[in-house]
């Protein structure tokens, strides 16, 4: 019998010192190909409205998406950590994040994920009390394009660092077991990597975090559109998308990605 990768394995995994692979998935046959690649836990992330569906950004994306897709991937999935995003405003308040929760769990999540602190940290306690386990989010907000005024690194000004650092243990306190730390600078993601108890995923992050996510369609170069800093395309030395995954994997597995030209300063 196939056993699936556990949040107290991941846990060990940074505690060992091992990196922890991640992608986006969001069909049946590149959730396949990624679990037979090595790739430990599955993002179904609502980057899906844009590699998907076309759309300029993450927010279109409805419940509805999320569950369809996560169901996809959760019907042939077998060893990986699934976690599934919760879309732009499904959780406002703790009443509305605890039903869209449950639909995200009962289609075949582990975890879900949910952008920002603030007032979201007493939703993330909501759900872990009610055993929802919570994958935070920090450092670029997707679903905070408009407010932020553009996709950019995060965390370059002392004040603006320590505020993430700050939000990174209180969501933590809060309950979260896992954290996903989007553009942000190479010595801040240290930081809060080292000063936390959970794994912490990085995506132009730099090196040092305990785990990397990419896109799925971005690390194959299938994206269109100016690849971001942090994007490598796997698939450019690779014979195949199995190839360029399982490469993936091993560099993320080694610390060799994401390397000097991927990383925010
Ligand atoms: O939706 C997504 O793919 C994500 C990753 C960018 C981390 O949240």
């Amino acid at each position: 019998m196939t056993t699936r990768l556990s949040i107290t394995q991941l846990d060990e995994m940074k505690q060992r010192g091992e990196k922890i692979a991640v992608l986006t998935s969001y069909d049946a046959s590149f959730a396949r190909l990624l679990e037979d690649a090595g790739v430990d836990v599955l993002l179904v992330g609502d980057s899906l409205g844009m590699v998907v569906q076309g759309q300029e950004s993450t927010l279109p994306v409805t419940l509805a998406d999320m569950v369809y897709h996560l169901s996809c991937v959760a019907r042939v999935s077998r060893r990986t950590m699934l976690v599934a995003d919760m879309p732009y405003l499904s959780d406002c308040t703790p009443e509305q994040a605890l039903a869209a929760a449950s639909q995200l769990m009962k289609a075949g999540a582990h975890m879900v994920k949910l952008e920002g602190a603030g007032h979201r940290l007493d939703i993330i306690s909501t759900l872990t009390r009610n055993a929802v386990p919570v994958c935070g989010h920090l450092g670029l907000l997707p679903q905070s394009v408009f407010r932020l005024g553009g996709y950019r690194v995060q965390g370059r000004e002392q004040a603006e660092a320590q505020h993430i650092l700050n939000d990174a243990i209180a969501i933590q306190d809060a309950g979260a077991q896992l954290l996903v730390l989007e553009c942000v600078p190479r010595l801040l993601a240290a930081e809060i990597s080292k000063a936390l108890r959970i794994p912490v995923i990085g995506i132009g992050a730099g090196v040092d975090t305990d785990g990397q996510v990419l896109v799925v369609y971005d690390m194959l170069g299938i994206t269109s559109g100016k690849p971001a800093k942090f994007v490598k395309d796997f698939l450019a030395d690779s014979d195949s998308i199995s190839a360029a995954i399982r490469a993936y994997v091993s560099a993320v597995k080694a610390g060799s990605f994401p390397a000097a030209e991927h990383t925010f300063l």
